[in-house]
């Protein structure tokens, strides 16, 4: 078998929604240049990172596909050609977990499409995850994830998540791999968390994202915030893209 060369990038927040992982994912997609698939489970908040990338399908998606192995549709972004969209799908999550009761199963077929995204001439794979994914799936999905972006914004149930979501994944990664900790939201240059959120990671960096009005205004339109002018956002999700794009890089070796 050949080594799929892609590298999984994972956003998450763990049982914390609304913290900004599909805003994030789907402008970092757009912001590097290589080849990315951008997967959506973002079965929790309406196909945000897809809809952010002109995609509104509610056919077999990444669901039915870890469920059951039904056949996958891969569009391409109306924004950006380099960017693969693979949307959540139309299964039910009750149902996906009926059917997903063997997580190796699921395991073994998102592998399977890290090998297939990879054999296209994919070189990074974002993957959007849902707040409240059932647990043991969750971590089979991260556990295949080279970097794993813990994302949090300033509440206190944000950090409470973030702090037993750190714990779970560092006692399956044994001190290896990539996790980064991206503050998002945050409303002045000193907040404390981004100092509180050192302590989470690991091989990696912290980053801050600001608040900012624009870019909750686009988003909640339907439309990346890059394209346009925002108060902060921009800039800081540039510095995010870079930074995690040269992880990748260092990851495999080659300049993406
Ligand atoms: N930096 C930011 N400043 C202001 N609003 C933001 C920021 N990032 C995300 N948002 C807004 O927060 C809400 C939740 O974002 P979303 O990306 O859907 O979060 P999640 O995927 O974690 O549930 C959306 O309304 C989005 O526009
Ligand atoms: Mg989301």
């Amino acid at each position: 078998m050949i080594r799929p060369s892609a590298k999984v990038l994972a956003f998450t927040s763990g049982s914390k929604g609304g913290v900004g992982k599909s805003t994030i994912a789907a402008n970092v997609a757009a912001i590097i240049d290589a080849p990315v698939a951008l997967v959506d489970l973002g079965f929790d908040g309406n196909s945000t990172a897809s809809k952010l990338h002109g995609i509104d399908d509610n056919d077999d998606g990444i669901l039915n596909y870890l469920a059951t192995g039904a056949k996958l549709k891969i569009y391409e972004s109306k924004e950006h050609k380099n960017v693969s969209i693979i949307p959540p799908g139309d299964l039910d999550y009750r149902y996906f977990l009926l059917f997903s009761t063997n997580r190796y199963a699921v395991a073994a077929r998102f592998e399977r499409l890290i090998i297939d995204l990879s054999r296209n001439g994919v070189k990074l794979v974002l993957v959007d995850f849902p707040a409240n994914m059932d647990k043991s799936i969750h971590h089979a999905l991260i556990a295949f994830s080279d970097i794993v972006n813990l994302i949090m914004e300033p509440s206190e149930s944000s950090i409470d998540s973030l702090t037993k979501l750190y714990k779970e994944v560092m006692g399956f990664y044994d001190g290896y791999g990539v996790i980064n900790t991206i503050v998002n939201m945050v409303a002045v240059d000193n907040d404390p968390l981004a100092d509180y959120s050192r302590k989470y990671v690991n091989n990696g960096e912290t980053m801050r994202i600001p608040f900012d009005h624009y870019a909750r205004y686009y988003t909640n339109n339907g439309v990346l915030a890059i394209h346009y002018k925002t108060g902060g956002f921009t800039p800081a999700i540039t510095g995010v893209a870079k930074q995690i794009s040269k992880q990748a890089e260092q990851l495999m070796g080659v300049r993406l």
